[in-house]
């Protein structure tokens, strides 16, 4: 069957393999649920950003990891290992990122709604850059730097008006959208001038992130087209050399073989001669340029392992796989209807000639994986592999029905570690006072 990606190979065995381990083997040794992530696959992913962003926006140009996508301390590690910047979003990812050890200077500090503790916590930190959202934020932003008497460097996000045509939930770019400034209302500007007249702010330029899952590169262009434009207005109006410019992230990943690959190297290519190209037509000097993708370089490493619990077939109706997790451990069926591939790891060349509602353990309908999955015949007992689920899954992980975290497992060289240990059903009650 198509695996989607090299990392993923049917071992001498008939075993479903990642990394050239055998899944069937992780799920005895590790349980299941888990996560089962190949290291490799994220540092070739990163490095392919790294080596697209420099060769063709020039040595300066900076891919930040978005760890949102997938945050655990040892990925900090991996991304500082690699020379990558990240994107944090919350108090809890700056935590995590410096227990890490990463370097604060390259980390970019996202959100539209930072608390004061946020604030202080980054700053405390020495973030490098706030990725500021709003004037609240400008005002407190300005006012915590002041009583530090330091100057916090900033980019402002700028929504520049675009509809990616990805799921409604992970557009951002649109003007009505809770994230950034607009530029076609005008408060984009307004907040580019009272930025530059703060006495703590440096204002080195301009984010922007249109959505995720995106696929076409056309809206990355049309993004970057507005976004060198509105430079050339900010320098005409506030006489501004702008120093930088974040893409954001958003590149798709197949999940299904109907999904069409990306070449990741390709697309950061055309999108710099396209931003090239504009800075020239608008007269404005080539920013230093920042990327930020999250799901292209860790979805694709990740696979979830379940054992089969119950086959239901409805007569009439449908076959239900129920599997030990569901969507605690991956609710983005059940919010963006996403589609996953599914196999039966101990017999992944057996015919998928089924097709399933692959449906979690949780007392709600609605917790599925997928339906209409093309699926071998499955049996109580066997491990079935989700694909592609390093990204956005074990990130938006909860204990819905109290169920426990499933470990992450860093598959490396042929051997297996665990980054992230298997909650425990103490760990569960940790903080229950009463
Ligand atoms: N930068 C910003 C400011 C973002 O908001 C995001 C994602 C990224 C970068 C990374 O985008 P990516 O390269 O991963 O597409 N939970 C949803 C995805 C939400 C994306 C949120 N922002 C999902 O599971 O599909």
């Amino acid at each position: 069957m198509n695996l989607l990606y090299n990392h993923l190979s049917v071992n001498q065995d008939g075993h479903l393999a990642i990394g050239g381990m055998d899944t069937v083997d992780l799920a005895k040794q590790y349980g299941t649920p888990a996560y089962i992530m190949d290291e490799d696959a994220i540092r070739a992913m990163m490095r392919t950003y790294l080596d697209a962003a420099h060769t063709h926006f020039g040595a300066d140009a900076l891919p930040l990891y978005a760890s949102k996508a997938l945050c655990f301390t040892g990925i900090y590690r991996i991304a500082a290992e690699e020379g990558m910047g990240v994107d944090c979003v919350s108090g809890g990812e700056l935590y995590t990122a410096k227990r890490a050890g990463f370097p604060a200077e390259r980390i970019y500090f996202h959100g539209n709604n930072k608390t004061e503790r946020d604030i202080c916590d980054a700053m405390d930190m020495g973030v490098g850059t706030f990725v500021v959202d709003n004037t609240d934020e400008l005002l407190s932003v300005e006012s915590h730097a002041a009583a530090r008497g330091i100057t916090q460097r900033i980019l402002l996000r700028i929504t520049p008006g675009i509809d990616p045509h990805t799921h409604k939930a992970i557009v951002t770019g649109s003007v009505d959208s809770k994230f950034g400034s607009a530029i076609e209302t005008g408060q984009a500007m307004e907040i580019v001038k009272l930025a530059l007249a703060q006495p703590h702010i440096h204002l080195s330029g301009f984010h922007c992130h249109i959505g995720s899952q995106i696929f076409d590169t056309h809206p990355f262009s049309e993004a970057a087209d507005i976004m060198v434009r509105f430079i050339a207005s900010v320098k005409s109006e506030c006489g501004m050399d702008v120093e930088e410019l974040n893409l954001g992230g958003g590149l798709g990943v197949p999940y299904t073989e109907y999904d069409r690959p990306v070449d990741y190297a390709a697309a950061i290519k055309d999108m710099a001669a396209i931003v090239h190209g504009y800075c020239d037509t608008h007269g404005v000097k080539m920013p230093k340029v920042i990327l930020e993708p999250g799901r292209s370089l860790v979805a694709a490493a990740g696979i979830t392992l379940y054992t089969v619990g119950s086959v239901k077939e409805i007569p009439g109706f449908r076959t239900y796989v129920s599997v030990d997790g569901g969507m605690p451990d991956n609710p983005r069926y059940a919010l963006y209807q996403s589609t996953y591939t599914a196999l039966i790891a101990n017999r992944p060349d057996a015919p998928r000639n089924c097709r399933v509602t692959v449906a979690g353990r949780c007392c709600e309908s609605g917790d599925l994986i997928g339906e209409d999955m093309p699926l071998q015949e499955a049996r109580r007992g066997d491990i079935l592999a989700v694909l592609t689920t390093g990204a956005y899954n074990y990130a938006m992980a909860s204990h819905y029905n109290r169920l426990p975290n499933p470990p992450v497992i860093l598959v490396k060289d042929g051997a297996a570690k665990v980054a992230v240990k298997r909650e425990s059903y103490e760990d569960l009650v940790r903080n229950d006072i009463l």
